[in-house]
């Protein structure tokens, strides 16, 4: 890079002085179109509850989720993200109820459809943790999480999803193979056109404790998911995995969590030149808000690390403040 100028005849502070000009120069900016919407399912009628360690946060049961995607859609939110709360009663070793075409994601997937047909597009987790008794994300056997089983199954809840009328699929399991696999079932079926969004990078990290509590399985949890998500302690294994699922057939790759990868997100956007989403998860969020709410840190905090991540070289941004975007971006 050639610097040009030299202090005194050259002062940087010209272009911060004023704020049409530091508008002028701006190199990164926000908008709705920049975000996915989380949004979690419980059961029963005309609820919404508050995620205890996710203030302003809810989960929605699925007939009272118009006003939310309404909202959505009036902020330009590309997509929405569906995450279930699944009864315990109904979970079980081999989370069974991933498969049905009954369970809260399939009927959110048809009412949303059946609405709002093409205005917003709706990805859906693939994985079993919400509907498994033990909270893993794959099927157990004499303690260790078992592969090539798993990828079975979730083969079997890509397809149901996309014969639902979901748009993206999103594999957030991190068991090896699974995109060819989903690629492979879905092109049989004819779903060609059913786009594939890997969590490729996905760490086994201590943010993700308050989604826990909002989906149920935190309790259940025992031990951890480093068998199957990421060290962080690594970025070249983070390529690897990115170069497997874009051969395996991904459209998009996820990096997850957000801010504390934030390095991962442009090494792989310099890399790969495909759409990366960053995924600022549950804990990102919690943290952020507790900051603000106990004035420890501004408002304006939450812009400046959404920002960041454009920045970085995210396209686009999973985040729960995608709720309040038009608050935020104001
Ligand atoms: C489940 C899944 C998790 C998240 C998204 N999908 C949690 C986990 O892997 O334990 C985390 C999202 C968040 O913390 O906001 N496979």
């Amino acid at each position: 890079m050639i610097i040009t100028g030299k202090y005194p005849y050259l002062r940087m502070r010209r272009s911060r002085k004023e704020e049409w000009s530091r508008r002028l120069v701006r190199e990164n900016t926000l908008s709705g179109s920049d975000f996915v919407l989380p949004i979690f399912l419980t059961d029963g009628i005309n609820k919404k509850q508050e995620i205890k360690s996710m203030k302003g946060v809810y989960r929605y049961s699925v007939d009272n989720l118009s006003s939310i995607i309404d909202r959505a859609i009036k902020n330009k939110i590309p997509m929405l993200a569906l995450f279930p709360n699944t009864n315990q009663k109904l979970k079980d070793n081999s989370g069974t109820e991933a498969l049905n075409e009954n369970n809260l994601v399939s009927k959110a997937i048809i009412k949303i459809k059946n609405k709002y047909k093409n205005k917003i597009g709706i990805m859906c987790d693939v994985a079993l943790d919400p509907y498994t008794s033990h909270g893993h994300d794959g099927l157990i056997r004499k303690k260790v999480i078992l592969n090539d089983e798993t990828v079975e199954i979730l083969t079997k809840q890509s397809l149901l999803q996309a014969q639902l009328g979901c748009d993206v699929i999103a594999p957030s399991d991190m068991m090896d193979g699974r995109i060819g696999e989903i690629r492979k079932i879905l092109d049989k079926n004819g779903y060609v056109k059913t786009q594939i969004l890997s969590y490729a990078v996905k760490y086994s990290s201590s943010f993700y404790g308050p989604f826990r509590d909002a989906v149920g399985s935190k309790k259940a949890l025992k031990g951890n998911k480093k068998t199957y998500q990421m060290d962080y302690g690594n970025l070249n294994e983070a390529l690897r995995e990115v170069a497997l699922d874009v051969k395996e057939g991904a459209d998009m790759v996820m990096v997850k969590p957000g801010l504390p990868y934030i390095d991962v997100i442009r090494e792989v956007k310099n890399c790969f030149k495909i759409p990366v989403l960053a995924f600022q998860v549950s804990g990102e969020y919690s943290l952020i808000s507790n900051g603000i709410k106990n004035k420890i840190i501004k408002e304006e905090a939450i812009y400046e690390t959404l920002l960041s991540f454009k920045r970085a070289g995210a396209n686009a941004i999973i985040s729960y403040y995608a709720d309040y975007i038009h608050k935020i971006i104001r």
